[in-house]
């Protein structure tokens, strides 16, 4: 595990880097929620969009979707969640802060200023808002606590639209929202986030080998990511700590520096949510089986991620410190396919115009071939490599004088510090090479 204050670093990086802000930031924040800046942003974009070409675009057998936030509250009372979706919450009597029962090791003393805690109630998760000009009981909407009901209402129309065999899944990004008692933890607990859900429908007597299959995936997953097997764990969720649609969960949990916990998880849902949809909108939400005549609720599989979880842990992993003899290199070793950044190109100096035309001619030539080009005139080329290693940019590229003559240039290698000269005409060969995308 990371050493504990790897967080506080981390979250600083983020900040001072322009990765993730506090939400709201100029009003002191706003609990739970983050703000992704540009290099925070395409991070998360490349993460997502690695998962959508793995589980998506390279399968036949998936479909996706971007349902809306904002669903009839129906839905939620037939899910379980107006009724279900609680936790523990108890306030001390005090001071007045609310924790989550289960999160204390003690539930009768406050542990920020000892006095008395309340007894646990029940609290809702869900952020209820309202819908309209009316504002009697009719107009409740809830922001979706997961996006997983809009793939279960949206069944039957992939369905009639795709005509789908079993198995196949929907998959869908988007927002999900919990009002969760205590968020923690930088992007671990956040009120606002982003999931990657699929649910993949199955037949009930084909559902272990189908879990099996995508626990297989999923650890391929998490390899691909670049996090360090050894700081990934399968947990087996047991009876009675599962959510109330489960009959099978495991957890992937992560070594994060405040311990092991959650990363992601694969559930198996049964049919409970399309049954549920079944008895309370009374729409047949059955698979046709053709070839027998058969009509039946389809069974679920379902791997659910938080992508903000993924970020932060995909930044815990690439985090170094080098010590250089007095000095201390801080680096993000990412994988070159998650990087914000790819190729940083720098004029060697950024007031000799010869340099600067030139040095913008490859970055040119570079953009057709790449995405995640960026060009860096800031300060000198020590303080640009030190920049460039914080973000994780595997490689930089400088014009100098010399390439005005040999027409090459100089490409340093983040990890290795190493320095190559290799010419122009040559570049992007070498790089596709090297970064093997
Ligand atoms: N549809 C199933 C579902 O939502 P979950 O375990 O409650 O299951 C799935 O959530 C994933 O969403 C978690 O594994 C985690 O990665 C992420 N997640 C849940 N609550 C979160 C929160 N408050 N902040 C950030 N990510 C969260």
């Amino acid at each position: 595990m990371k050493a504990e204050n790897t967080m506080e670093k981390i979250v600083s990086l983020a900040k001072r880097r322009g990765f993730v802000y506090p939400g709201s930031d100029i009003y002191g924040g706003l609990a739970g929620t983050w703000d992704y800046g540009p290099y925070g942003l395409q991070l998360k974009r490349n993460i997502e969009q690695l998962w959508w070409k793995k589980f998506v675009d390279d399968r036949e057998d998936m479909y996706g979707l971007d349902a809306a936030i904002l669903m009839n509250s129906k839905v939620w009372e037939a899910s379980g969640h107006v009724s279900g979706f609680t936790d523990p919450l108890v306030e001390c009597k005090k001071c007045k802060r609310r924790f989550r029962a289960d999160h204390l090791e003690n539930t009768e003393k406050c542990p920020e200023c000892g006095g008395e805690l309340s007894l646990p109630r029940q609290f809702n998760m869900m952020f209820e808002t309202r819908v309209g000009a009316a504002a009697d009981s009719s107009s409740v909407a809830y922001l979706r606590p997961e996006t997983a009901q809009g793939i279960f209402v949206n069944f039957k129309n992939i369905l009639d639209s795709f005509h789908p065999k079993l198995p196949f899944g929907i998959a869908q990004i988007g927002k999900a929202f919990r009002n969760e008692i205590t968020p923690r933890d930088f992007l671990f607990r956040a009120r606002e986030f982003e999931q990657m859900e699929i649910e993949y429908f199955v037949q009930e007597k084909a559902w272990q080998q189908h879990f099996e299959e995508w626990l297989r995936l999923l650890r391929e997953w998490t390899e691909e990511i670049g996090l360090a097997k050894e700081h990934v764990h399968e947990v087996e969720i047991l009876d009675g700590d599962r959510a109330h649609y489960s009959k099978r969960t495991v957890d992937f949990e992560y070594d994060y520096p405040f311990g092991q916990n959650e990363l992601f998880g694969l559930a198996y849902r049964t049919d409970y949510d399309l049954g549920k949809h079944l008895e309370h909108s009374g729409v047949d939400v059955q698979y046709l089986d053709q070839e027998n005549n058969e009509r039946f609720l389809a069974h679920v599989i379902e791997p659910s991620m938080g992508l903000d979880r993924l970020v932060l842990a995909v930044l815990l992993e690439a985090y170094r410190e080098e010590k250089n003899g007095e000095e201390t290199r801080v680096l993000l070793k990412l994988s070159p396919k998650l990087a914000p950044v790819k190729i940083a190109v720098f004029p060697l100096l950024k007031n000799k115009p010869e340099l600067v035309e030139n040095a913008r001619g490859v970055l040119e030539k570079l953009r057709k071939d790449f995405t995640g080009v960026a060009w860096d005139d800031n300060g000198n080329i020590g303080k640009r490599y030190r920049r460039q290693d914080e973000i994780g940019t595997p490689f930089c590229v400088t014009f100098d004088f010399d390439s005005l003559e040999d027409k090459a240039v100089t490409v340093r290698e983040r990890d290795t510090m190493r320095q190559e000269r290799v010419k122009i005409s040559e570049l992007s060969t070498y790089l596709i090479e090297k970064l093997s995308i």
